[in-house]
């Protein structure tokens, strides 16, 4: 019997560190991004590319993947959306169509439709089954400069709430929880650093808290995303957030 694992941006930043925990831990890891990760921990990953931001063919490519699956074989399975970008930093107005369009997809739209083929190819799976949506504390607290951000994790947090209701009601359904991972060291706190003052006020607090080295590390807060994922000890829809399990 197999334990599995899915998860997209499975290559770098926190994804890396989920995939090293969930590897840890005897799954066979599929992983989906744009880019493939070479170093030699990623032999036995297999690796996905596709471009997430873009809808077309998308169906296809993730029912594939699901369907050359053995269900037969698998003991649990378990479905990350983790990928997600903070888009162009500023006010809402400095944004363009197409960079509205870009974060909405991969950080909802993108959820949503994978999501959405998960719940409907593994409806007849009988072993357990649970997503994991890497939120984000933005989903539930307003930035300056981060609006599309903020609103895309919101509707994340919801849409988690909502397929729980929904799962509850399906027998063997999916669990589904969303999870906040706090400051993390990757490069997408880089490019918070790097924001102008102008386009984020609150660009200060970010550069100390990574002087005070106070920034998680990839594989502290992949460790514990596992650790949260092993205890079920929270409702289905839950919004967890790391921190409150240190
Ligand atoms: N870092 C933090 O402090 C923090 C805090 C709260 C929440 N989060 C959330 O945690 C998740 C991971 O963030 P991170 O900090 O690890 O960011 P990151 O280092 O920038 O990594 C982003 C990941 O998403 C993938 N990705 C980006 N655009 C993609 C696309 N168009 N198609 C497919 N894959 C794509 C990237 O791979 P490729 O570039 O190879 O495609 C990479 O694996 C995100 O959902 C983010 O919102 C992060």
């Amino acid at each position: 019997m197999k334990k599995i694992l899915i998860i997209t941006g499975g290559n770098k930043g926190i994804g890396s560190g989920i995939v090293s925990a969930y590897k840890n831990n005897s799954y066979q890891i599929i992983s989906i991004a744009r880019t493939l990760n070479q170093l030699d921990e990623y032999k036995e990953v297999k690796q996905i590319v596709l471009d997430l931001s873009k809808t077309e063919g998308l169906e296809n490519a993730f029912s594939q993947i699901l369907n050359t699956i053995n269900k037969d074989i698998v003991e649990r399975i378990v479905f990350i959306n983790n990928a997600g970008t903070l888009g162009k930093i500023g006010r809402l107005e400095t944004n363009s169509v197409s960079d509205i369009q870009n974060i909405i997809q991969l950080n909802t739209i993108t959820p949503f439709l994978l999501t959405s083929i998960f719940l409907k190819e593994t409806q007849n799976w009988h072993c357990p089954k649970k997503i994991i949506n890497i939120s984000s504390g933005a989903a539930a607290k307003p930035y300056y400069g981060w609006s599309l951000y903020c609103a895309s994790k919101a509707a994340i947090d919801m849409m988690t709430k909502s397929v729980a209701v929904e799962q509850e009601a399906i027998l063997n359904g999916t669990k589904i929880i969303a999870i906040y991972p706090g400051v993390v060291d990757t490069d997408m706190q880089t490019q918070i650093r790097k924001s102008s003052p102008e386009s984020f006020v609150d660009v200060q607090r970010f550069i100390d808290l990574k002087e005070s080295n106070f920034l998680v590390k990839i594989n502290t807060v992949g460790q514990e995303i596992f650790g949260i994922d092993s205890l079920e000890n929270y409702q289905n829809g839950a919004i967890l957030n790391v921190s409150d399990y240190r």
